[in-house]
């Protein structure tokens, strides 16, 4: 493996969007970056991409048997210099009413977001305290304000606020820092993953559901279409993940983007008002 005097960084969901933003951006400042994929196809075009210290590891965050074999490759690359750095950032985004979204889909979205981010952040935990390194969650403005047809995914991104938040104080002792990122729409394959996987899951739906939700979550669908195109660019978060890896003083919180700057303003509001101005700006009041 190649020397690098820089340290070590782990990316999970590097394949696209922001994981890859982020692992090109460390491997071009000169961390010796692993970057996490689940296909040959994507661990090759991240390689064309990057430079010779760019190492893809295969790592689905959801099965124990990948997460161990990353943590082994990585434990023996990087030997007692230890890990600089863990960017938790894969993740899906299951929409739905709460009333329908079958159980098994709101399983499926906490084992991705939640499980598996701790199941990974526990296996790298030692290399991390080898080097006194860092952690930087990847999490949402849909972690701190919740909206609707969002109730999964917002769950899974509260969810990794409080293990951040538990994290921060539980790893002080070994002096390792966490940080969460707070972005607010970002311009990546996401949107376009959970539109596919909402209509997926809406064919399978009783008739009620359409009935009573139809024109709600064809809404919701717009929406999500628009945000997709006036989401900001994955640099973006990039930037935020450097200055939590890097800074001397990293920040515990980094919200990105103006509308999620907004949405934190917004919850200042009282309960209320605040859920009329979300539904208003979802286009949904129209629907009550
Ligand atoms: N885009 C936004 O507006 C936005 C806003 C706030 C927060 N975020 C968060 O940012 C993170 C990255 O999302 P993105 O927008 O960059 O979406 P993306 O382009 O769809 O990337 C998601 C990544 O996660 C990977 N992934 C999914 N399931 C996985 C699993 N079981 N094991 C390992 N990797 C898995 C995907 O890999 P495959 O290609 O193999 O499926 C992909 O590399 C997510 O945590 C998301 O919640 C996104």
């Amino acid at each position: 493996m190649a020397a690098t005097t820089k340290g070590a960084v782990v990316v999970t969901g590097a394949s696209t969007g922001i994981g890859e933003a982020c692992a090109l951006h460390l491997d071009k400042l000169g961390f010796q970056v692993f970057a996490g994929v689940r296909r040959e196809m994507d661990a090759q075009t991240l390689k064309q991409k990057s430079s010779f210290r760019l190492n893809p590891i295969f790592l689905d965050v959801t099965d124990a048997n990948s997460i161990a074999s990353a943590a082994r490759t990585v434990a023996d690359a990087v030997g007692d210099a230890g890990l600089f750095g863990l960017v938790n950032n894969a993740g899906i985004a299951v929409a739905g009413s709460l009333e329908f979204l079958p159980t098994d889909e709101f399983r499926k979205q906490i084992e991705v977001n939640v499980i598996g981010q701790l199941a990974v952040t526990q296996s790298f935990i030692m290399l991390l305290r080898q080097a006194q390194g860092r952690i930087v969650n990847i999490g949402s403005i849909g972690g701190r304000s919740a909206a609707p047809f969002l109730g999964a995914y917002n769950a899974s991104k509260f969810a990794m606020e409080a293990l951040t938040d538990v994290l921060r104080m539980e790893l002080r002792p070994w002096g390792i820092s966490i940080s969460i990122i707070e972005p607010g729409a970002i311009a990546t394959p996401i949107w376009k993953k959970s539109l596919t996987e909402m209509d997926r899951i809406r064919q399978n739906l009783p008739q009620q559901a359409h009935k009573l939700y139809g024109n709600a979550i064809n809404a919701v669908g717009n929406r999500a279409a628009t945000m997709a195109q006036n989401g900001i660019s994955a640099d973006r978060v990039a930037e935020a993940v450097i200055h939590a890896l890097t800074a001397k003083k990293p920040k515990t919180r980094y919200l990105v983007g103006q509308d999620a700057r907004i949405r934190a303003v917004l919850n200042l509001l009282p309960d209320r008002v605040r859920d009329r101005l979300i539904l208003n700006s979802m286009g949904l009041l129209t629907h009550e």
